[in-house]
């Protein structure tokens, strides 16, 4: 039967494309910064819930978050170059808001 044929290779092709073209872009500081921090420390940095950005932003406060005073630790959430481009973002606010 031809027509399951047909079936069958647009099954194989599509399994063969599967993955092809996700190639991983470079995180994206702006876009994790709304979802994961802007809740706590606002849109634009300046506190909401958390405080207003005023110190520098290092990996290492986003890597083991400020757990007594209820920021979450960022380790096992977000990748290396994840926390780098959110840092480097949120420094970025900082200076803009001085
Ligand atoms: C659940 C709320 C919450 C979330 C989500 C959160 N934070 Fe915080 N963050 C806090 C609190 C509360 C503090 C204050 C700690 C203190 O008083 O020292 C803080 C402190 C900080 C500081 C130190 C501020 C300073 O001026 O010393 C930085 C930098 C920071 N957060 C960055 C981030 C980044 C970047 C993210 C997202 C990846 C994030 N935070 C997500 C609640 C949060």
């Amino acid at each position: 039967m031809p027509v399951v044929r047909v079936a069958r290779m647009l099954v194989f092709v599509a399994v063969l494309t599967a993955g092809c073209g996700g190639a991983s872009d470079p995180p994206d500081g702006a876009a994790i910064f709304r979802d994961r921090c802007s809740a706590c420390h606002g849109a634009e940095g300046l506190g909401g819930m958390g405080p207003a950005l005023r110190g520098q932003a290092t990996d290492d406060i986003v890597k083991q978050g400020r757990l007594p005073q209820g920021m979450p630790a960022f380790d096992e959430i977000l990748s290396d170059a994840e926390i780098d481009a959110v840092v480097e973002y949120a420094n970025r606010l900082n200076r803009l808001g001085s």
